[in-house]
């Protein structure tokens, strides 16, 4: 089984690619910046068996992605799972956000999941494969100063529902997570002790292994998921 993870340099694509490398799957994960990519597949590649490698592509550049796709099927031969988890956070009232910052948190979380099961979906079709989204509780609750990683991660839930409806009979899975608090590097944040109430990569990575295995009959489509505590002050 080869899954493709975009995002996956650090924070929740990285635990992802930890999990399924355990489980023998051989990983592709993306970076913006080939150095951070082949830094983290260095590192990963220790947790075997699976094998990994590490490509170069920014998701809001659709060919970058047919190249990952491409550079996936030509090591590993297939394609069963698509991750699609690079994301950015820009969080300001309505009166301060910028065009440039809407843009960059659109074109990241929205599109670029577009553009990267655009560039999948033959391949998963012919593998009856699996399709995951990482979207967030942003995506089904608003928050003040979020208005665009609001829009983005509603949207995506939405996406992924419909593409669900049109991928399910040709034996593609679709599953949207939303997490809450994770302890990742996600708006500039270095994950430290105090983070030890959330969610941690190695989680949700445990969490894709489970839907991988689930009954064929059985498609868990939109998973919410959340510390099962809170911070304690
Ligand atoms: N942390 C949370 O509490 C939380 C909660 C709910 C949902 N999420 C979602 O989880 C996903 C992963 O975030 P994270 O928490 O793991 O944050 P993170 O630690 O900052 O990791 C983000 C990853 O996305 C990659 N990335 C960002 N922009 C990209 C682009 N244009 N093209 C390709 N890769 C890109 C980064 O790689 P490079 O910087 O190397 O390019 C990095 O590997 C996001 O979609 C986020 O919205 C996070």
């Amino acid at each position: 089984m080869t899954a493709l993870i975009t995002g996956g340099s650090k924070g929740i694509g990285y635990g992802i690619a930890a999990s399924l490398l355990k489980e023998g799957v051989n990983v592709a994960i993306t970076s913006r910046n080939q150095e951070a990519a082949d830094a983290a597949a260095r590192e990963l590649s220790k947790t075997g068996p699976g094998k990994v490698i590490a490509i170069a592509a920014d998701v809001r550049d659709f060919d970058a992605l047919k190249n990952a796709v491409a550079k996936t099927l030509e090591t590993f031969g297939r394609l069963d799972v698509l991750v699609a988890n690079a994301g950015v956070g820009h969080f300001a009232p309505i009166t301060e956000i910028t065009p440039a910052q809407w843009h960059e948190t659109i074109d990241t979380n929205l599109t670029g999941v577009f553009y990267s099961l655009k560039a999948s979906v033959d391949a998963l079709i012919n593998a009856k494969g699996y399709f995951i989204s990482i979207a967030s509780l942003a995506g089904t609750n608003f928050f003040a100063s979020a208005s665009a990683y609001n829009a983005s991660k509603f949207g995506l839930v939405g996406f992924t529902q419909a593409v669900m409806l049109d991928l399910r009979d040709a034996g593609v899975k679709c599953s949207t997570i939303m997490p809450g608090s994770v302890a990742s590097h996600f708006n500039n944040h270095e994950p430290n002790a105090d983070d030890a109430w959330k969610i941690q990569p190695e989680d949700l990575g445990q969490m894709v292994v489970d839907l991988l295995r689930m009954n064929p009959r059985t498609l868990p489509s939109k998973i919410e998921v959340r510390p099962s505590q809170v911070a304690k002050k």
